[in-house]
């Protein structure tokens, strides 16, 4: 049986997943698998060749020649798109909004999902998404799904944009992440779900510390009966 668990964290957009999964990653000495970043880079490579969203048959053709890999740097992972790092493009609202317009097509969920499972073949991971304890990974140890309502959902992210120097009118976020929310939910392959098995938290009202201390109790509780499970 192996050591380290793998935690996965699923939610919509801007129920805090990526910044708790990245620091709980870091108090666990884990790695911190983020898997929006391999649809967010697909989403990419798709707006820079030009091809439509929609052309299923070319998007084919173009994934097909093409190499997705993940390379570990510090205590994440890079995304690099026929050896050529893409991470850095990836963080923009457009190439969001495509990302999820994207997932929703098997062909690309297939790709990927092989690339996410290699990379907690050995545990010791927090990975983040929308079904990662659904599908990616129904044997996680510990499956958390995080959700806010959605005003605050809003609010957070017009915050880090702003944080960021990004200028988007409320008006636009909140369109853009009701579109996001019904695509990534409605779906027919790997809709946005938790698991059954999923502890569910409400961030609403919380802070980051009280979120992460919240899913390191319920880890720790998990860390100890493996443990004794190796014994
Ligand atoms: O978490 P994110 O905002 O980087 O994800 C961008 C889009 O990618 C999201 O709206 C839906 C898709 N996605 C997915 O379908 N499955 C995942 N495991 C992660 C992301």
């Amino acid at each position: 049986m192996k050591k380290d668990l793998i935690v996965t964290v699923d939610g919509p957009a801007g129920s805090g997943k990526s910044t708790v999964s990245k620091i709980l990653a870091k108090r666990l000495s884990y790695l911190y698998l983020d898997t929006g970043a391999l649809y967010r880079a697909v989403a990419y490579l798709i707006d820079r060749e030009g091809t439509s969203g929609n052309d299923e048959q070319v998007i084919h053709d173009l994934l097909k020649s093409t190499d997705i890999s993940l390379q570990k740097s510090g205590e994440g992972l890079q995304v690099y798109v026929n050896g050529e790092d893409v991470t850095g493009h990836l963080r923009t609202e457009e190439i969001g909004l495509m990302a999820s317009k994207i997932s929703a097509l098997p062909l690309i969920r297939e790709i990927l999902l092989p690339i996410q499972r290699k990379a907690g073949a050995k545990g010791g991971i927090v990975a983040e998404g929308r079904d990662m304890g659904t599908i990616v990974f129904p044997n996680a140890e510990v499956k958390f799904f995080l959700d806010a309502s959605e005003s605050e959902r809003i609010q957070r992210r017009f915050m880090e944009l702003s944080s960021r120097g990004v200028r988007i009118p409320y008006g636009n976020i909140a369109r853009d992440m009701g579109q996001r929310d019904h695509q990534d939910r409605e779906r027919e392959v790997a809709p946005l779900r938790p698991h059954e098995e999923a502890v569910i938290i409400d961030t609403s009202g919380m802070t980051i510390a009280e979120v992460v201390e919240a899913m390191l109790e319920i880890i720790n509780i998990s860390l100890a009966s493996n443990s004794l499970d190796l014994l």
